[in-house]
């Protein structure tokens, strides 16, 4: 079932993403109080799927007041192909646009495959048109 992961859930993002293999920055933007600060914010949230009590996939919806973003997907390897991502996204996305967005949009590596097929299966467009640009105020952030 899905679930909210408030502040005091910021171990089950972790664990998930170190599961899954997802390159974090505890040094940086994934330091947990900054986390905690994160999810506490109302253009925020963060879902959990949970089998037997236990998170086992994530992902984050952020509302920036233009569009909606899906965040830091993952799913624990030991529960992978059962559908789980794609009803983390359906339920980010409900939320996003609950909250008024007409653009949701997913940031994904080159590299991640099954996350480009599943935004396909979605109905996402990859748009080639876009560059990525980003300045980070330190090496980690
Ligand atoms: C991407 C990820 C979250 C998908 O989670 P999941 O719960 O297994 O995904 P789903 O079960 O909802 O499956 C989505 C689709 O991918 C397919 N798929 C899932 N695992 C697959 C695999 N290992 N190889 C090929 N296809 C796979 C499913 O069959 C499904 O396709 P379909 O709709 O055509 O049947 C998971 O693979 C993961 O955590 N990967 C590592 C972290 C990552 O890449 N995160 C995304 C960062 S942008």
């Amino acid at each position: 079932m899905i679930v909210t992961l408030g502040p005091n859930m910021i171990d089950d993002l972790l664990r998930v993403w170190r599961s899954a293999d997802l390159s974090y920055r505890p040094a940086g933007r994934d330091e947990p109080e900054r986390l905690r600060s994160e999810v506490a914010l109302t253009t925020v949230s963060a879902f959990g799927w949970q089998e037997q009590g236990t998170v086992v996939g994530v992902a984050m919806a952020h509302w920036d007041g233009r569009r909606g973003w899906i965040n830091r997907l993952a799913v624990d390897p030991s529960w992978q192909d059962r559908g789980i991502a794609r009803r983390l996204i359906e339920a980010a996305e409900n939320w996003l646009k609950d909250r008024g967005a007409l653009v949701i949009a997913m940031l994904i590596e080159d590299d991640r495959a099954v996350s480009q097929h599943l935004a396909d299966r979605l109905g996402y467009r990859y748009r080639d048109t876009v560059r990525y640009y980003a300045k980070y105020q330190f090496e980690d952030a």
